[in-house]
């Protein structure tokens, strides 16, 4: 009789914990715990036993009864629970709402691959720059008018030195030491990154904005090498031809320096805010790397020569989807980065 009982709990248990519903329990609860179920059916049986008898199986009988009681209770209790909140599977779900990427880094991806397809390597420098690459090292040296050009952050943070001397990066060029120095030549990377400045904004200025500078230094580089690259490089991104203009520029760090500018793409020339009136926009600053600058770089200017030019992404981001003001860029506004 003891092996019937073990054998009716273990039943028992197995069967209750596949139970579902409530109504399965109930007919499980019927079959175990009713006046007519298999333990009561046990129960009566006792009474056939001698007294010996009675007094072990019925003890064993009622912690049974007790313990499947107990799990039942338990599991009525749970299923009560979970069918009060039924699943409509029919229902539509909600939907995830997925993200997409910011068209500066759209952009910049895919100048990334042209430059690469082109053969460059794609590096990158600190944000939080010393003065000696951002400037110095570039030809600009401390007091010298030529800082005008940059309005800069300057940085409450001593150096390792204990002086302060970091600034916020104006712009990605002094990433080209920091690879001379550490590459050597020939040489040919561009840098894609964030810039700082102290602007006041406007349409077409921000604080943070995108560049990405372009360097190759070899043998015999010269002036129409830079040009056709530069070209190439603007056929590729606007998948058309660009008119474009080039006129003398200064940047201390090149020489001769050149500014390249194509028609405005917002008003077609006709002259709008976003190219200041003019009809063109300033695009790709340009020139051939100067000898103080490849000298900071520790490469042999009678040896090596090479160009340089420092793309605005922001801009190029403007014109290449006609957006009329840089400022939406980094407002965060949905509506404006949901269309792209
Ligand atoms: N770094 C310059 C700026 O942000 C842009 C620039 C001009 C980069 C000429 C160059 C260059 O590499 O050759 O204003």
């Amino acid at each position: 009789m003891k092996n019937e009982l073990i054998k009716i709990k273990e039943n028992a248990l197995k069967e209750l914990s596949n139970i579902k519903n409530l109504d399965s329990f109930r007919n499980l609860e019927i079959k175990y715990l009713g006046r007519k179920g298999e333990i009561s059916t046990i129960l009566r049986g006792l009474s056939e036993l001698n007294d010996e008898e009675k007094k072990t199986f019925g003890k064993e009988a009622n912690i049974i009864k007790k313990k499947l009681t107990e799990d039942f209770n338990k599991k009525k209790e749970s299923l009560s629970q979970s069918t009060n909140k039924y699943i409509d599977v029919t229902l539509p779900g909600t939907q995830i709402k997925k993200g997409h990427i910011h068209p500066i880094t759209q952009i910049e991806n895919e100048l990334v691959e042209i430059f690469k397809s082109l053969g460059f390597s794609v590096l990158n420098g600190p944000e939080l720059e010393s003065d000696y690459y951002n400037f110095e090292s570039l030809n600009i040296p401390k007091h010298h008018p030529a800082r005008d050009m940059q309005d800069t952050f300057y940085v409450d943070i001593k150096n390792k030195e204990n002086k302060y001397d970091l600034v916020m990066r104006t712009h990605t060029s002094p990433v080209q030491v920091r690879a001379m120095q550490q590459f050597g030549a020939p040489l040919k990377c561009v840098v894609p990154g964030r810039v700082f400045r102290s602007e006041s904004t406007d349409a077409v200025h921000e604080h943070t904005f995108y560049q990405m500078e372009g360097l190759l230094i070899d043998k015999n580089i010269n002036i129409p090498n830079m040009i056709a690259v530069m070209e190439e490089l603007l056929r590729n991104i606007f998948k058309q031809e660009i008119e474009t203009r080039i006129r003398p520029g200064y940047f201390p760090f090149v020489e001769p320096a050149i500014e390249l500018d194509i028609r405005c793409t917002i008003c077609k020339g006709a002259k709008c805010p976003a190219c200041k009136h003019s009809g063109w926009l300033e695009i790709l600053p340009a020139g051939m790397v100067h000898p103080n600058v490849l000298k900071h770089g520790g490469i042999d200017s009678n040896k090596y020569s090479g160009f340089a030019f420092g793309l605005g992404l922001t801009r190029l981001a403007m014109m290449k989807y006609g957006v009329d003001d840089i400022r939406l860029f980094q407002s965060g506004n949905l509506k404006f980065l949901e269309q792209f």
